[in-house]
Parts: C-alpha cells; structure tokens; sequence
C-alpha cells in the first residue's frame, strides 16, 4: 500500500483581491496533486484564506463593515476562483471557522504546558506592513527600511507571549544539515541555513493593539498573532490538535505534508518557525518547504501602487481568448518556479501558446486523427506498433520503449515537483511524432494503395503517441487532454485510470478498430496588439 500524500498553498489574505500570484501557487499545487492523483495515490490538496489581524480589521473599519462581514465576502471570492481554476482542492480552510480557532487554542495550550510559550516583555525594530519583528542585524542590513514596503521600520515595545525559537536554533541547524532538500529551490535552502547561523530571537505570538484574532487561552486580551494562527492552518485541516477525534482519524495520516508550496516572501515562517513550532509539538515535518519566486509585470515588481498587478478580470480575458488550460500551461512552463522572478508578458504568452499549444500539440492531435479519418474512415488501424522505429535510424528505440521510458521520467519529475521538466518531457513524444510523420509522409505513401499497410503502421504510432502525451500532460491540462482522449476512444476512466500513470500511458492500449474522431484542442488566434 503506497503512503497517502499532501499538499498545501499557503492561505490568502482576505484582505486581498485574488490575483496571479494566488492563482500561480494553487494551480501548481493543483497540477502536482492530479498526477499524484493519476498516479493512483490518496492524495489530499489543502488551500484557504487567512482571515485574522490587524490589516483585515483595519479594511472592515474603511468600509464601516465589521471583519467577519469583510472576511466572508473576500473568502468566497477566493473559493469562487478556486472553482473558476478548476482547482481540485480537497478542503479550503478559513481561520475563522471554529474547526480552526478551536484547535489553535489547543496547540497553544500544550506549547505553554511546554514551556515553550512564555509571558515576556520585548523591544525590536517592527515592520508595519508585515506585521513582523525583524533581529537588530538584519533591520540593519535593511537600513532600517520594510524590504516589501519600503516604508522606515519602527521601534516598538510590547509585553506579550513569546515562542521560545532560540531554544531550536541549534536543532534547526542539524535538521536543515541532514535534510538539504528540506527547502527548495537549493538557492533558498542556502538563504535561511545562512540566516540560522545568525542565531535565532523568540517570537512574539501576540499581540495587544488590535482584537480581531483568536484570544490567547487565560488571557484574552492577548490576541494571537496572525502568523502564528495562519500557519496552524495545517494542522487543523488534518484534525492534528484532537488526535483522538473524528478527522484527525480520517486525514491524520495526510500529515507531514510532502510539499508546503510557498511564494519566496514567506520563507522564514515556513521553513524556521513553523518547523521548530512542529518540533515542540513533536509533531514530524514536512518533507519539503518549496519557495518559488514571484511573477513581475512587464519587468516591474507587480504592486498596488503601481496598478500593474495581473488581476482576476485580466485572467479573466486570458481564459476568454486562449482558454483556461493554456492559462494552466503558461503558469506551469514559465512561471517562476526557481530563485529567478518571471515576467508575465501577453506577447511571450502568446508565442509560447501558438508555438507549444497550437503547433506542437494541437497540430500533431489534428494531423494524425485527420490522416485516419481520410484514410481508414476514422478507424484506428491494424498496426504492429511496438516495432515501429521513431526515427530512421536504426538504434533508435522502439516506440513501446520510448513511451515507456518517457511515462517513467514524467512521472518522476511530477512527483519531484519538477513541473515544467515534466511538461517538457511528455511534448518530446509529440515531438516524436512530428519527426515521425515529417519523415515517413504518410500523406504521400497513402497515394499508392499498396504502402496502406504501412500508412497503418505509422498512423497507429501516431495516434498512440498522441494518446500517451495526452495521458502524461492531462495534470496540467485536464480539459484539453480529456478532450483529446475522448476523440481517440480512450477518456482516462476504468481500466485506464487504475494502476498508476505509467499504467495509463502504456504503449499499445489504444486498439485497432477504435473509433477515432478528428480532434485540434487549441486554436490559433491573433496575437496581442500591445
Ligand atoms: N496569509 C499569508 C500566508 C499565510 S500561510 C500560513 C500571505 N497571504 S498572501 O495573500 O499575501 O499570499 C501570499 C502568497 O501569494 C505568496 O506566498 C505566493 O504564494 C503568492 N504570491 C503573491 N504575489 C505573488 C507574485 N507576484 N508572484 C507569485 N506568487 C506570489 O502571505
């Protein structure tokens, strides 16, 4: 029996509109989830909103609206895009549910028991906009200024409840040491190890001058501080604070996550904070914190004040023209997923459509059940397959070898979190098959009613290789690729849905005398003006 696994987003401001940046990190949790899925695992993906703090008070108090108003509706337009995303989450936590606020009352309880909670007084340089104390090194290396905001960090003083981090520096250090896959990408492991060796100051954990957050057991007026809160988020899903209760016996055996997918801003919460709070919970970690870096505008940090954020009514226009699984390969192949930013360009999206979406894959899928409708009335013909040769060279591998071996890398790289490489490697076979068609012509062999025969065998490879990239690709792009399948008889259903993705793109399932039907997923359409 294969260990079941778990993804998580983190959970959005509710003070925020959704934009590119929440719909980027929850598609590729999305697409790691439907091939883990396809891949016949158990599998449970978590995103939410994050509706406490100072912030979210604030807005409510602008709009004259209380903060659960303000929060219920700004949550539902997070889950209505979720929808809109087809994103195939398996729960969507608020922290304002009483499910979560519950159990962050517990965890905090046993963190005090612990004595890693304590009552203290403490002096530190604040980031404002952030809500966030910074160590006396670092506002120094920041000149005393918000790395976000830009706006001056100011000195404030406050008594109120400390996690006791400096006791897991040490500990922190030999965790990261014997698990440097721990966070990824390499280069952000090296920032946080690096920033560890500075040493490590308690955390506040509340917080005084606002009320709309979780009061703090025995002392309600301390309320718990937003980050702190929305990182139990995790653990509440799964039930983690009751192990005793109903879901933590449904989904405690989703916990540890294998992938906590983050935007590089949040790295220090996920990878030093939360993982020391999970030590003195001895709750196990997460297998990997994955911190991917944001996606600019026309070469410009995306922000509020410039007005140059991709926003949902601009998504919006891209499902419209290109469609929502072009949106899903865009994000998926040439998002920022390293330590590098990535510039989100309506004419780069473009070329990469057209040249990836309509000329590679689309054309190959309209080529080949073209050429079977014309020439074999539609009918998948009788071919021996498995012997064709991709190329004419004679080393070449066989096809059955080349989809086998391909099936296996994609799934690989899926389950790695290499995405874009897995989208790249399932294309070579349509590649392939391009090669193949170019070479061998079966347009001009069809002339002469003697080559049929052979004409057959070349067709039969192709509409094979289409159906196996179309199986490989389908996390990335459900719609299109079940489109795909349906039009060559063989929808990802029954026996082809069990026994795991290597299973389901199997060279030699697609069976002669299946009816093909003449399919092109994406269209071309005219390119952007500016
Ligand atoms: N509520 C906190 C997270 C708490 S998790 C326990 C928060 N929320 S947020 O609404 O600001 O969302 C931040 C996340 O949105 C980033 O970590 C990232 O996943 C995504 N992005 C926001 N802007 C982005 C870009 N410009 N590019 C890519 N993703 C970015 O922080």
């Amino acid at each position: 029996m294969r260990t079941p696994v778990s993804i998580t987003t983190p959970i959005y401001y509710v003070n925020d509109r959704p934009h590119i940046g929440h719909a980027y990190t929850t598609t590729l949790c999305d697409v790691w989830a439907r091939s883990q899925r396809l891949d016949g695992r158990d599998v449970f993906f978590l995103t939410g909103t994050d509706e406490h703090g100072a912030k979210v008070e604030k807005s409510a108090r602008e709009r004259g609206i209380s903060p659960q108003a303000l929060a219920d509706e700004n949550s539902e337009e997070f889950r209505k895009v979720m929808a809109l995303f087809g994103l195939s989450n398996d729960d969507f936590i608020r922290t304002t549910e009483e499910r979560h606020e519950s159990q962050v009352k517990l965890f905090v309880q046993r963190l005090l028991a612990s004595g890693d909670v304590y009552l203290g007084e403490f002096e530190g340089w604040y980031d404002e906009g952030q809500e966030e104390y910074v160590t006396d090194t670092r506002a120094k290396e920041l000149d005393y200024k918000s790395p976000i905001s830009g706006k001056p960090l100011v000195r404030a003083k406050e008594h109120n409840y400390y996690f006791r981090l400096s006791a897991y520096a040490s500990k922190l250090e030999k965790f990261f040491d014997a698990q440097p896959a721990f966070v990824r990408p390499l280069g952000r492991f090296n920032e946080v190890r690096g920033r560890l060796r500075e040493g490590l100051m308690d955390v506040p954990i509340t917080r005084t001058n606002f009320s709309w957050g979780i009061g703090m057991p025995g002392a309600p007026e301390h309320v718990i501080y937003v980050w702190i809160d929305a990182l139990f988020n995790y653990t509440t899903a799964l039930g983690l604070a009751d192990p005793k209760g109903t879901t933590a016996s449904l989904r405690g055996k989703y916990w540890p996550p294998v992938y906590q997918v983050i935007g590089k801003e949040i790295l220090w919460f996920h990878a030093v904070v939360w993982p020391a709070m999970l030590m003195a919970l001895e709750l196990p970690m997460p297998q990997c914190v994955y911190a991917h870096s944001f996606w600019i505008s026309n070469g410009q940090k995306m922000s509020k004040s410039l007005g140059n954020f991709i926003d949902l009514p601009t998504i919006e226009e891209y499902f419209a023209k290109y469609g929502l699984d072009a949106w899903r390969w865009y994000m998926t192949t040439q998002g920022p997923i390293g330590t590098q930013d990535a510039d989100f360009s309506p004419k780069h999206f473009h070329e990469i459509y057209t040249s990836q979406l309509v000329n590679t894959f689309a054309n190959c899928a309209s080529r080949t059940s073209s050429m079977i409708e014309k020439y074999f009335a539609g009918v998948m013909p009788d071919a021996e397959t498995a012997s064709m040769p991709s190329s004419s060279s004679a080393q070449a591998p066989s096809w059955s070898e080349l989809a086998g071996t391909t099936a296996v890398e994609v799934q690989r790289r899926y389950a790695n979190f290499e995405l874009a490489e897995a989208a790249d490697c399932a294309l070579s076979l349509i590649r392939a098959v391009d090669v193949l068609i170019n070479e061998t012509q079966p347009f001009k062999l069809a002339k002469d009613p003697a080559k049929l025969p052979e004409v057959a065998r070349i067709l039969g490879a192709c509409a094979e290789g289409v159906r196996v990239a179309a199986v490989l690709l389908s996390p990335i792009m459900p719609a299109k690729c079940a489109e795909v399948l349906t039009a060559l008889g063989s929808p990802i259903e029954g026996e082809f849905a069990t026994g795991g993705l290597v299973n389901a793109a199997r060279w030699g399932r697609l069976t002669a005398g299946t009816r093909i039907l003449k399919c092109a997923p994406f269209m071309r359409v005219d390119a952007p003006t500016a």
